[in-house]
């Protein structure tokens, strides 16, 4: 590795985007003269073994050389094979298995982030799989369609392993999904893009945690990759496209929207589908969070170029080119969501997400794999209470000079395992349409305070985080059990 460029690399981090709001505007380091040269891959969907009404997956965890730069191989992580992994797919009702057999030389654990299912099988810090070890996760579909995924979880391990490459999408279906009139040919016009951003050194090489910065913000990379190629294209018809977006990324905050400022329609949050479509122009999603959307590209002319973009970050390309008979619609209505009652809240909660750096903490604590920090009742419905800032308890670490410049860019959001909840408030204000679906994970900006409601349907032991991966890591979780 050329230490003069991770240098610069450092140094240019530390000196830009301190004074923006949110780390959204922190700029893309690289100008890349390969934008747009890759083509989309689209993650395949993996084949499971049918038996017996089950139906069996594999994963292999393992390391592998892949090229972010072509001609320039470097070393990563993937699920059956050298980065991100296969699309599960799944049917509401399915009983799936999945062995997971852990090939590398560390532990490891794969959590199905935004999937119902029992603590056990939850896949967090608890289900350690060792070198060399398998650990097989059982447990029937029972949840709405949505775009859910998977990434690994292991205590202090899941910033690095997730920067490594480990991720996939887990899609379920229900007779709701299957009956919209909606784009729904995985590959084909209902797209999975999985955003992650990584600093990449001239050689293609992911370099973590360079600077203080990285503990303290999150880690930010240099590149936007999408479904693990650099800022590609997609060659799309004059027809509706849906996209399964997923934020991927260990720190970075997008706002997504098009270059031409086009309007979209937001069809799903993180749990499923919204009651209605909201049409918007723009969508912020933060790390873990999942967002479907329908593009209408049948208003641009052939040879047209849209990019999809973060503020004036590259995100990829859309090539329009062609038409072919249209027969999605954007529907008036998706599916009912049946919300909780708040006078049916049995106890109500309160989550403050708090500090930076390694002086992250909730309710002032920093995750203890020995402790239970919440004890909640199977089938009761709770209001929680979420805050957050990025002052420390006491004095840290930071002077007040340096939190300064630091503390605007840093952010923290909330992640529940084991259930899906629906947003009543932010800050006292009921929320927009486009966050009134289901939702695992939730983005606060500094002060805020959001009110959700939930009911726990799996017992068990479950995490509650920070997505940051940086946060999380530093001790920024804690453990509820559902008894
Ligand atoms: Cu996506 Cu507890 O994680
Ligand atoms: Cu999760
Ligand atoms: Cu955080």
């Amino acid at each position: 590795m050329n230490k003069r460029n991770i240098m610069a690399v450092i140094f240019a981090v530390l000196t830009t985007g301190a004074c923006s709001g949110s780390n959204y505007n922190i700029p893309i380091l690289n100008a890349q003269d390969s934008a747009f040269k890759n083509k989309l891959p689209i993650p395949p969907v993996l084949k499971p073994v049918e038996e017996k009404n089950i139906s069996r997956y594999t994963l292999q965890v393992q390391q592998g050389n892949y090229e972010f730069i072509k001609g320039e191989m470097v070393y990563t992580y993937g699920y059956n094979g050298p980065i991100l992994g296969p699309t599960i797919k799944v049917k509401r009702g399915q009983k799936v298995s999945i062995e997971v057999q852990n090939l590398l030389r560390e532990f490891t654990t794969v959590h199905w982030h935004g999937m119902l299912v029992p603590g056990d099988m939850d896949g967090g810090p608890h289900q350690v799989i060792s070198p060399g070890k398998k650990w097989t996760a059982s447990f029937t579909v029972n949840q709405p369609a949505a775009t859910a995924w998977y990434h690994p979880h292991g205590l202090g391990t899941t910033a690095r392993q997730v920067y490594m490459g480990l991720a996939g999408l887990f899609i379920v279906e229900d007779e709701i999904s299957d009956k919209l009139n909606i784009p729904r040919e995985y590959g084909v016009n209902d797209i999975p893009l999985i955003v992650q951003d990584k600093r990449l050194s001239e050689e293609g090489v992911p370099l973590y945690l360079t600077g203080m910065r990285d503990i303290m913000v999150g880690m930010l990379g240099n590149t936007i990759l999408v479904n693990g190629v650099i800022t590609p294209h997609l060659t799309v018809t004059k027809n509706k496209y849906r996209l399964r977006i997923l934020n991927g990324s260990n720190a970075r905050v997008y706002n997504f929207s098009f270059n031409d400022n086009s309007p979209f329609f937001i069809i799903a949050t993180d749990g499923g589908f919204l009651e209605k479509p909201v049409k918007r122009k723009n969508i912020i999603l933060s790390p873990g969070e999942r967002i479907e959307i329908i593009a209408d590209f049948s208003k641009y002319s052939d040879g047209r170029n849209v990019k999809l973009v973060s503020g004036n970050i590259d995100i990829m390309e859309f090539r329009v080119n062609g038409i072919e008979k249209e027969t999605a619609i954007i529907p008036e209505r998706l599916a009912n969501i049946n919300g909780y009652d708040p006078s049916s809240s049995k106890r109500a909660r309160l989550f403050q997400l708090e500090g930076m750096g390694h002086m992250v903490a909730i309710n002032g604590r920093k995750m203890n794999i020995n402790r239970i920090d919440e004890y909640m009742n199977y089938n009761d419905t709770e209001i929680w209470t979420i805050t957050s800032s990025t002052a420390m308890h006491g004095r840290g670490m930071m002077g007040g000079g340096m939190m300064g410049r630091m503390g605007p860019d840093v952010l923290h959001n909330f992640h529940a395992h084991g259930v899906h909840f629906l947003i009543l408030s932010r800050n006292g204000i009921p929320p927009g349409d486009h966050e009134k679906g289901w939702k695992d994970t939730v983005l606060l900006n500094e002060n805020e305070e959001v009110k959700v409601i939930t009911r726990f349907l799996y017992r068990g032991i479950f995490m509650y985080h920070c997505h940051i991966l940086e946060h999380e890591d530093n001790g920024m979780m804690g453990q509820f059990k559902v008894k």
